[in-house]
């Protein structure tokens, strides 16, 4: 599945997403080594902190299906006015700390820069994480 693909996959999520109270949807798609792709969108809830974000919730749907290798997710979002967001929506902390405990170094985060999916890495999202080798210490 190529870059747009995917992009385009996470945008047909971003339609499901409950957001009354931030107006600001998220669409994300997780492909798997498996070649599965699990979709998520943000869902809010009025006790705000229960709410979920969309990567964290395409990220469950494939561990909880016993999915666990990785190769790229792609993430889109912004205000509900706009169909299709075009800028930049990046990871929040907690989704890029959820991310580490699941992605390689490998990992590729494709997110809309100006309509251009553009590649990052989780290194280059969260530098010198705290994760599950820093427990063996
Ligand atoms: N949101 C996500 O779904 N993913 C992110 O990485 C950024 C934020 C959601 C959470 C909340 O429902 C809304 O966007 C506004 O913060």
């Amino acid at each position: 599945m190529t870059n747009e693909e995917l992009i385009k996959t996470a945008f047909a999520a971003r339609k499901y997403a409950y957001a009354p109270y931030s107006h600001f949807k998220v669409g994300a798609a997780l492909l798997t080594k498996s070649n599965r792709v699990y979709t998520g969108c943000n869902i809010e809830n009025a006790s705000f902190p229960a709410g979920l974000c969309a990567e964290k919730v395409a990220i469950s749907k494939a561990i909880s299906e016993g999915d666990k290798e990785f190769l790229k997710i792609a993430i889109v979002g912004g205000n509900e006015d706009i169909e299709e967001p075009k800028d930049y929506c990046t990871p929040c902390g907690i989704c890029r700390q959820t991310m580490v405990e699941f992605c390689d170094k490998n990992f590729e985060i494709i997110l809309f820069d100006n309509g251009i999916p553009k590649i990052f890495s989780l290194d280059q999202l969260l530098p010198h994480s705290f994760n599950k080798n820093d427990l063996k210490k």
